[in-house]
């Protein structure tokens, strides 16, 4: 198996003085989920934005898609990624089929190309392009611009995908079948994905394997099957057991 993502020993330390990140090592191998779990504050958004350059760290050795990050462009590492925000985070006075078709035209592809590849996506996300199209962000629902906000990031076809509480401020049935989808997708699709969530059952349903995060570092790793029988205790167990029945 070939590792698409790696950190080792990465802290960060934003000005003001607050450590996020503080000796986080993990790794996602080719192709698999890693759900990055934990509580508010615990720097998960921080390593996520790691490993395509919006944040810096200040020690630490990071490897993604191969290369280390030092030795990436910045513009050709974010191509390479598709990062889907908290919110969807569209661009409010641009219609759906140009928000998903952001990075295309960043790349210059021809109009006709780039209408192509958002309809395409649309439809693979579950939206009628003949609908929403030409539609604005505002005139959607909170889950059809989640939708958006992952055909948006798939949209150059990136082989990494990193996911911040992409299904977050939905109701449960729609958190719920926007999760299936999710899988359904991954399942066609294969890329390798960091998903980041505070939420213990859809870290379960969605990883296959969960990293639990603390204060900046990793202090479980494991398959949920491993999580759910053998927590470490302290932090880990408690976590998990508020959040499950
Ligand atoms: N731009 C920033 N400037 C200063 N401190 C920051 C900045 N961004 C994050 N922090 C701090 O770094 C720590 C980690 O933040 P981060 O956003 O990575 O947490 P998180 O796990 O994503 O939390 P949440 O679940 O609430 O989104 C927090 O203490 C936060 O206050
Ligand atoms: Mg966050």
């Amino acid at each position: 198996m070939t590792v698409a993502v790696e950190l080792v020993d990465v802290h960060k330390r934003y000005p003001g003085g607050s450590v996020a990140l503080d000796g986080l090592s993990l790794s996602v191998e080719d192709g698999r989920v890693l759900v990055l779990l934990g509580t508010s504050g615990s720097g998960k958004t921080t390593a996520l934005k790691t490993l395509n350059r919006l944040v810096e760290p200040d020690a630490g050795s990071v490897v993604v898609l191969g290369r280390r990050l030092e030795s990436w462009d910045p513009i050709e590492l974010r191509r390479r990624t598709g990062y889907v925000i908290q919110e969807a985070g569209l661009i409010p006075h641009f219609t759906v089929e140009r928000n998903v078709g952001l990075v295309p035209e960043l790349m210059g592809w021809p109009p006709a190309r780039r209408a192509a590849r958002s309809h395409e996506l649309l439809a693979l996300v579950g939206l009628d392009p003949g609908r929403f199209a030409s539609l604005p962000p505002a005139q959607l629902s909170g889950g059809e611009r989640q939708r958006v906000g992952i055909a948006r990031a798939l949209a150059a076809d990136p082989p990494l995908l990193l996911m911040d509480e992409p299904f977050g401020a939905l109701d449960p049935l729609t958190r719920r079948r926007l999760q299936d989808e999710f899988r359904a997708l991954q399942s066609r699709l294969g890329k390798t994905v960091l998903l980041v969530t505070h939420d213990v059952p859809e870290a379960f349903r969605l990883g296959d394997e969960v990293a639990v995060m603390d204060r900046g570092r990793v202090l479980q790793r494991g398959t949920p099957a491993q999580l759910r029988e053998s927590p470490h205790p302290g932090f880990v167990a408690d976590f998990i057991a508020a959040a499950l029945p």
